[in-house]
C-alpha cells in the first residue's frame, strides 16, 4: 500500500517535472503573440523605453497539482506541492464549466454612468460590459457594476484623464475592485461559479464564501484607500507609489521619493529591511495570494513575511478557498480552520494587531476584467488558458490605476530588463524568467502604453 502510494508520488513528480520543463522550453522562444514594444509617442518628454526592471516574479501554476510552483524551476527533489491534497486542487478547466444561468435582462449597463457622489448605493444586480460575438464563455466580459463614490475631489485624476486616452473604451469606472460581505448572494455565487481560480468563485462553495467574506463587513473593506480623509484634504489628489520587486531598483536611491507618496503598494517577496534607501520603508498596501506568499517565504532568502506597520493593509488576491480561509483567520485571530494552512497562526504573517478593517480582497470580476481587457494574452487561445492570469504585481498596479488619482510605478519590467537582475534584493544576477501562467512581455508593453498616455509614471533608469 505504502509502496504503491510512493510509486504514484514518484510517477506524478516525474511527469510534472517534465511538464514544467516543457513549459519552460516552450517559453524561452520569444512568443510571436507578445505585443511589440511601443515607439515613443510624440509629446512625452520622458523616453519610457530606457527604463528597465522586472515585475514581481511569481510561482508557476502547475496543471497537475492544481497549484502553482515556485520559481526557480525545481530540482530533481520531490516537491511538496506535487502531492498537494485535493482540497487545493480546485482549478477546473474553464471549458468544463457550464455557462449555466443566462445573463439576459440587466446584462448591459453601459460603461460609464455619471453621478457618483453621496453614500454608497445599495448593491444592485447591475452588470456592465458584454462579451464580443466570438468570445468563448470562459471569457465572461460582463461584470458587476458598483457605485462607490470617488474618494477625492481631485480634478485631474486618472479617472478623468483616462477618458481622453486610448484606454477609454476598456476602462470601466464602475468595476468593483474589492469584494466584501455584501457581495455574497446566491445569485452572484451562481454567476461567478462559472469562472475558476482568481477569475471567479468556481470551486468555492457558497457556505465557505458566506462565512469567510462576512468578516469583511466595514466600509474600509470595500475601499482601497480607506483612510484617505486622514491623509489629504478634500481637493487634493491621492498619490500612490506602486513598487514591484525588479532589479532596476537596486542602487536607485528612490526610497525617499517612494515614501513621499500618500500610499505605498508592495507585493510578494517585498524585502524592505536593508533596502530602504532604494525602495523606501513604508507599506500601506501589501498584495499577495496565499500561494504566492507561501512560495515567496520559501524562495526568497531574506523575506521573513509581509511588511507590518500601523498603516499597512493586506490585500488578498484570492485564487483558492485557501485565501478565504486565511483571510478569515487573520480577521478573527484564530488558527486557520482547514485546508492547506490548517492550524497556522495568522498573526505570524500579519502581526498581532491586525483587524478586519485592515484586510481587503480583490473582486474576481476585477481580475477577470483585467485579464480580458488589459492583458488578454494569446495564452488564452492555447490549452494553457486555465493557468493564465495577470501577475500579482500587475493586479496591484492596475488596482492602483483604478483607485488612485496619480500612480508612480517603480520596479516594474521595462524593455531593457535584461540589464537588471530579477529582483532588487538578488545577491547575484539572475535573469527574469517567463512562464505560461503570466505574460510578462504583454504586461511590460502595457506599462509602456500607460506611461505614454500619461496615466502612470513608470520608473526608468536615469
Ligand atoms: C454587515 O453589517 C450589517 C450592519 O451592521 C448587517 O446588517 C449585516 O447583516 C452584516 N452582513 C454580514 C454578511 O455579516
Ligand atoms: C489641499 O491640498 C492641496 C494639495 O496638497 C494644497 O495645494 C491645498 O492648498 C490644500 N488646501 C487646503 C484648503 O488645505
Amino acid at each position: 500500500m505504502a509502496l504503491q502510494r510512493r510509486l504514484v508520488v514518484v510517477v506524478v513528480t516525474a511527469s510534472s517535472l517534465l511538464c514544467v520543463y516543457v513549459l519552460c522550453v516552450h517559453l524561452e522562444k520569444p512568443p510571436s503573440w507578445s505585443t511589440p514594444p511601443l515607439k515613443d509617442a510624440p509629446g512625452f518628454s520622458k523616453a519610457p523605453g530606457r527604463s528597465g526592471s522586472s515585475a514581481p516574479q511569481e510561482p508557476l501554476r502547475k496543471e497537475t497539482g492544481g497549484d502553482r510552483r515556485t520559481r526557480p524551476p525545481p530540482t530533481a527533489a520531490a516537491h511538496p506541492e506535487v502531492t498537494a491534497p485535493p482540497t487545493a486542487a480546485r482549478h477546473q478547466p474553464a471549458e468544463a464549466r457550464d455557462p449555466g444561468v443566462s445573463e439576459a435582462g440587466s446584462r448591459y449597463q453601459g460603461g460609464d454612468r455619471a453621478g457618483t457622489k453621496g453614500p454608497p448605493a445599495p448593491q444592485r444586480q447591475q452588470l456592465i460590459g458584454g462579451d464580443g460575438p466570438t468570445d468563448p464563455p470562459f471569457i465572461g466580459d460582463t461584470y458587476k457594476s458598483e457605485d462607490v463614490p470617488p474618494q477625492t475631489e481631485c480634478r485631474d485624476g486618472i479617472r478623468s484623464r483616462v477618458k481622453k486616452t486610448a484606454f477609454r473604451g476598456r476602462f470601466l469606472e464602475h468595476i468593483p475592485v474589492l469584494q466584501w460581505a455584501e457581495d455574497v448572494t446566491r445569485e452572484q455565487h451562481q454567476r461567478l461559479s462559472r469562472y475558476p481560480g482568481a477569475h471567479g468563485w468556481g470551486g468555492i462553495d457558497y457556505e465557505t464564501l458566506a462565512e469567510t467574506l462576512s468578516v469583511l463587513n466595514a466600509s474600509a473593506n470595500r475601499l482601497l484607500l480607506d483612510d484617505w480623509n486622514h491623509r489629504g484634504n478634500a481637493s487634493a489628489c491621492s498619490r500612490c507609489a506602486v513598487v514591484g520587486n525588479g532589479g532596476i531598483l537596486k542602487e536607485s536611491k528612490a526610497g525617499e521619493e517612494i515614501d513621499g507618496h500618500h500610499y505605498v503598494f508592495r507585493t510578494n517577496g517585498a524585502i524592505v529591511k536593508g533596502f530602504e534607501r532604494d525602495v523606501g520603508s513604508r507599506t500601506t498596501h501589501y498584495t499577495f495570494s496565499t500561494n504566492t506568499l507561501m512560495n515567496s517565504l520559501r524562495s526568497y532568502a531574506g523575506f521573513r513575511g509581509p511588511p507590518q506597520s500601523t498603516e499597512t493593509r493586506y490585500v488578498f488576491l484570492p485564487d483558492h478557498d485557501r485565501d478565504f480561509l486565511l483571510m478569515k483567520a487573520a480577521a478573527t485571530h484564530r488558527a486557520v480552520e482547514r485546508g492547506r494552512e490548517r492550524a497556522e497562526d495568522p498573526t505570524k504573517y500579519f502581526g498581532a494587531d491586525v483587524s478586519a478593517e485592515k484586510l481587503k480582497m480583490y473582486h474576481p470580476d476585477f481580475i477577470r476584467y483585467l485579464r480580458n481587457r488589459f492583458l488578454r494574452s494569446s495564452a488564452l487561445k492555447t490549452k494553457y488558458k486555465a493557468l493564465y492570469r495577470p501577475s500579482t504585481g500587475a493586479v496591484m498596479l492596475l488596482a492602483a490605476l483604478h483607485s488612485c488619482d496619480q500612480v508612480s510605478a517603480y520596479g516594474f519590467m521595462t524593455p531593457d530588463y535584461r540589464k537588471y537582475s530579477d529582483h532588487y534584493y538578488d545577491k547575484s544576477y539572475r535573469p527574469v524568467g517567463f512562464f505560461i501562467n503570466h505574460d510578462l512581455r504583454m504586461e511590460m508593453s502595457l506599462w509602456q502604453q500607460l506611461h505614454q498616455e500619461g496615466l502612470i509614471r513608470l520608473y526608468g533608469h536615469r
